[in-house]
């Protein structure tokens, strides 16, 4: 199994980082190659690099580690490429002003999440996955004990079954939010399981099945 990690940046390089510390193969796409390059010689033989297009066709799952706009062109340039890939999705509707201040992209109430899902081509398999801490909490948090949780939302079996054993193997606890209707809720900034939800803890597996208990997850 090959995942393809599209955008090397502080998101894309955590996950790939820990998923081949788990002994998982990635190919690695950036807008630019040469920042995909280094990561990969720096991350050895279970990583490669490639352009997105021969990334995205020579895996079984892509983690589109970009911007929300970014995903929303490359998921329209290369829907061909998508169909029977599993496609995990970090993203977080936020933006910011040339002084820093984050702010939402997308109404509230509407989730990245739904928009992601609704771009996809038929047969392609959706999941929300690994955006649910910060950067730095994510790259500093795999393999602890117990375990952070990794939050997903996904309506799809094969989606789950893939973003379980990626969680699993970068180091985390997987646990279900709910369908994808429940995107929102492990989104940033008004997420109530995001990390900014749990005021920047990182969550264990109790707490986050407090948190879900009763919501149907
Ligand atoms: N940062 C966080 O704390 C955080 C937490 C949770 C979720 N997220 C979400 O994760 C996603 C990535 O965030 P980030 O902080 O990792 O962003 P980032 O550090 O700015 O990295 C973005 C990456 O996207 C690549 N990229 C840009 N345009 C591209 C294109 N047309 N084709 C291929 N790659 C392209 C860039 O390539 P180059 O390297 O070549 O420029 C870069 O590697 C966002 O959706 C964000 O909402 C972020």
């Amino acid at each position: 199994m090959t995942t393809a990690i599209v955008g090397v940046g502080n998101i894309g390089r955590a996950v790939a980082r820990h998923l081949v510390a788990g002994g998982e193969s990635v190919v690695l796409a950036a807008k630019g190659e040469s920042r995909a390059q280094a990561l990969a010689e720096e991350l050895g033989p279970l990583a490669q690099a490639a352009s997105v297009e021969a990334a995205i066709s020579g895996a079984d799952a892509v983690v589109f580690a970009v911007w929300l706009d970014t995903m929303r062109e490359l998921i329209t340039a290369d829907a061909n490429l998508l169909a029977g890939k599993v496609v995990i999705d970090p993203s977080n509707p936020i933006g910011f002003d040339a002084s820093g201040q984050m702010s939402r992209t997308l109404p509230e109430g509407e989730s990245a999440g739904s928009v992601v899902a609704a771009l996809l081509p038929a047969g392609a398999h959706y999941v929300k996955a690994f955006g649910t801490l910060g950067a730095d909490a994510l790259a500093a948090s795999a393999r602890r004990d117990p375990l952070a949780v990794l939050f997903y939302a996904t309506d799809d079996e094969t989606a789950e079954r893939t973003a379980v054993r990626l969680i699993r193997a970068a180091g985390f606890e997987p646990w279900k939010a709910g369908g994808v209707a429940a995107a929102g809720r492990i989104e940033a900034p008004s997420g109530d399981l995001h990390q900014y939800g749990f005021n920047g803890e990182v969550v264990d597996l109790a707490r986050a099945r407090s948190a879900t208990a009763g919501s149907g997850a």
